[in-house]
């Protein structure tokens, strides 16, 4: 799916990721972890052509990123999904709006001005929002909406595009740390259910540690760490994170308490799972 061979990047004259090897396969669920400023939005933002490939091979599905015209870089933008932490949605919209203009290259722009859908993309609209658990909020506009409800509905733009990629740039830095349970299951059902190659920037490591299958650790314009969770020991943790603490003692006190509290609930209070939520809404 994304194959780089010797690859150096960066901006104009300047190389941030160097002599990176790497292999990504199709349907993995790969966390990408590190200290701000490692270069982890440069890694995700260069797969969709953003960042000047300066040394090596570079490939993203069936393009090669060294020769790729601007009309195929277009067309290959089309296949990957991207979302950011700040959402990126048109506020005065409604979510099913929003979901539909993921659609929007196989929608007219005519008929996406005049918001008039088949029954068949609405109904692909409704499928897109029952996996992100937004159905019950389909015709709020996106400013109404809390944080975790406005990521989901910008996933479930980035599903309506049908990716093979999904690329997220701390999706979940933002939200309360129920919402952002929510969101990581979300992906991770995304993931499984569509086989979408899904590859997330997480500043929680617990996150990366429990949703992901793959976790890569970058540190000083490298990838220091690359392997499955549980391979992550005290030695790859002081590589990535260039410290010589224990992953326990490095975590913040409210990252601590934003982890803890969410396992807690999570533990404690099954009924946050988004279904009844979404069923209590509906009775609402
Ligand atoms: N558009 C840009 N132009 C020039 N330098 C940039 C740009 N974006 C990021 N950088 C630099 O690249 C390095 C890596 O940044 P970034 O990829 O954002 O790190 P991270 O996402 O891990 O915090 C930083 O030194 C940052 O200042
Ligand atoms: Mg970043």
């Amino acid at each position: 799916m994304i194959q780089l061979r010797n690859v150096s990047l960066g901006y104009g004259a300047t190389t941030i990721l160097r002599n990176l090897d790497l292999q990504i396969g199709r349907g993995e669920f790969i966390g990408i972890i590190g200290l701000s400023g490692a270069g982890k939005s440069t890694l995700l933002s260069s797969i969709i052509g953003n960042v000047k490939v300066s040394k090596g091979e570079y490939r993203v599905i069936d393009r090669h990123l060294n020769r790729i015209s601007k009309k195929e870089l277009k067309d290959l933008r089309g296949r990957i999904g991207f979302i950011f932490q700040g959402y990126n949605l048109v506020n005065r919209l409604n979510a099913l709006h929003n979901i539909m203009s993921g659609m929007l290259k196989k929608i007219s722009l005519h008929r996406s001005l005049i918001k008039l859908y088949s029954d068949q993309e609405l109904s692909r609209a409704h499928e897109y929002m029952k996996v992100v658990g937004i159905e019950a909020v389909a015709l709020q506009r996106c400013d109404a909406l809390s944080g975790g409800q406005r990521q989901r509905v910008a996933i479930a733009r980035a599903l309506a595009q049908e990716p093979e990629i999904l690329l997220a740039d701390e999706p979940v830095a933002a939200l309360d740390p129920i919402s952002a349970g929510q969101v990581m299951e979300v992906l991770k059902r995304i993931n499984k259910q569509y086989g979408v190659t899904v590859i997330a920037n997480l500043h929680h490591l617990d996150f990366a540690r429990d949703y992901c299958s793959r976790i890569m650790g970058i540190a000083d314009g490298q990838i220091v760490f690359d392997d499955v969770p549980e391979h992550l020991n005290e030695t790859a943790f002081s590589k990535i994170y260039k410290t010589a603490v224990s992953a326990k003692e490095y975590e913040f006190p409210e990252q601590q308490a934003v982890k803890e509290s969410y396992y807690d609930m999570k533990d404690a209070v099954p009924a946050m799972e988004m279904e009844q939520e979404m069923a209590a809404s509906d009775a609402a």
